[in-house]
């Protein structure tokens, strides 16, 4: 699929800023990002540029994800989406790390590296090393012809649309779908059934609709976000599914508000950081509706034993939290990416309750293409 950037123009149509507006862009831009590609007739999806045939994709026996910042974040998410999704064994590492350690190059290994703008230099620079060492490299990547998606050996594209702010958003999100179709046509080669092929495939297409309906919800967000914006420090948490969207969560309002936050997997609080919590430090819990809900709901009970404040984003009411941001349901696989966009709108909106720079934060540049 080629898809046309001219369609979305640069102009702010009607936001004040590029992070409002792409974040209000994630409707069309999951619906572009699936456009073309779902293969109802074997519940699959089509990848055109993948380069990678079923042979070699039923021997892949392990995936490494690699990128930096938000784009390391999605790799969390698709690294879970590949183990689920295909079974095989997969985890995510920044990519800066990743080059710097000498890491050991497997040929039954398939290597992703994800960035947004295609030019991150640490990225780059771990591809082309794993090039030297004779990997298989794919990209998941954004901007088309970028460094990064000229030196892969084929890929997916996120067709997010040219993403103006510093912070990312849309490009997050579809970066995560990506993967998630990523993860359906591996699984569709190897053991995923027809049954959850379709059941995965109708969960992609209610997202748009769903993800409309999340943004619906951004003045009860925005007066959280004033209620939240004097906190002391935030933390994030989440288990499995959820972890991965409280560490993107927790860089957001790092970015773009410069309050203080962290981002610990849930069952993590009480090996420290359960030392921090008091009512200026309150608690953001990611909280799918999946088989870990109970072990979530206990740890939202030791945070309110510590006397800490909560706010929740689940898929019902949370009666231990002082609030709950209720997402709609989707298939549990792809309940991480509806759950990431309220709070995406929750730092946005204590940015401007805080009078912060929200396109252009302070000591940032959107592609870091130096070392
Ligand atoms: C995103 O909000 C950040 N500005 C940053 O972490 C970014 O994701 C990172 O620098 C990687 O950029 P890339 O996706 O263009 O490679």
């Amino acid at each position: 699929t080629t898809v046309e950037w001219e369609a979305e123009s640069y102009d702010m149509g009607g936001h004040d800023t590029y992070m409002h507006k792409e974040i209000h862009e994630q409707v069309d831009a999951v619906d572009r990002v699936l456009r073309g590609r779902i293969d109802d007739r074997f519940s699959t999806v089509r990848l055109g540029g993948l380069n990678l045939d079923a042979r070699e994709a039923r021997g892949v026996r392990r995936v490494k994800i690699l990128g930096c910042g938000s784009a390391y974040h999605t790799g969390l998410i698709g690294a879970q989406l590949i183990e689920e999704l295909a079974r095989i064994p997969a985890d995510a590492e920044p990519a800066s790390e990743f080059r710097y350690r000498n890491p050991v190059v497997d040929p039954e290994t398939l290597y992703i590296a994800v960035s947004q703008s295609g030019e991150t230099y640490d990225t780059l620079a771990a591809v082309q090393e794993l090039k030297r060492k004779g990997a298989r490299v794919l990209g998941v990547v954004n901007v088309v012809g970028s460094a990064i998606a000229r030196e892969t050996d084929g890929g997916v594209y996120v067709h997010a649309g040219p993403e103006v702010c510093v912070v990312s958003t849309k490009c997050f999100t579809n970066t995560a779908v990506a993967f998630a179709l990523l993860a359906l046509h591996l699984g569709r080669i190897r053991d995923l059934s027809v049954a959850d092929g379709k059941r995965i495939i109708a969960g992609l297409r209610k997202l748009p609709e769903q993800i409309a309906e999340v943004l619906r919800g951004e003045e009860e967000i925005k007066k959280l976000a004033a209620e939240y914006a004097n906190a002391k420090s935030m933390m994030f948490v989440g288990r499995v599914r959820g972890y991965p969207v409280a560490r993107e969560a927790s860089l957001k309002l790092k970015e773009v508000s410069y309050v203080h936050a962290e981002a610990y997997p849930a069952s993590e609080l009480k090996h420290g950081p359960l030392a921090l919590i008091e009512p200026e430090v309150p608690t953001v819990a990611v909280l799918p509706d999946d088989d870990l809900l109970e072990k979530n709901r206990a740890t939202l009970e030791e945070i309110k034993a510590r006397s800490g404040r909560i706010l929740a984003v689940a898929h019902r009411e949370q009666e231990k939290a002082d609030h709950t941001i209720v997402v709609p349901r989707n298939e549990v696989e792809l309940d991480p990416i509806l759950m990431g966009i309220p709070l995406q709108l929750l730092a946005y909106h204590t940015a401007l309750a805080l009078g912060r720079d929200i396109d252009k934060p302070r000591n940032l540049a959107k592609s870091v293409t130096v070392e």
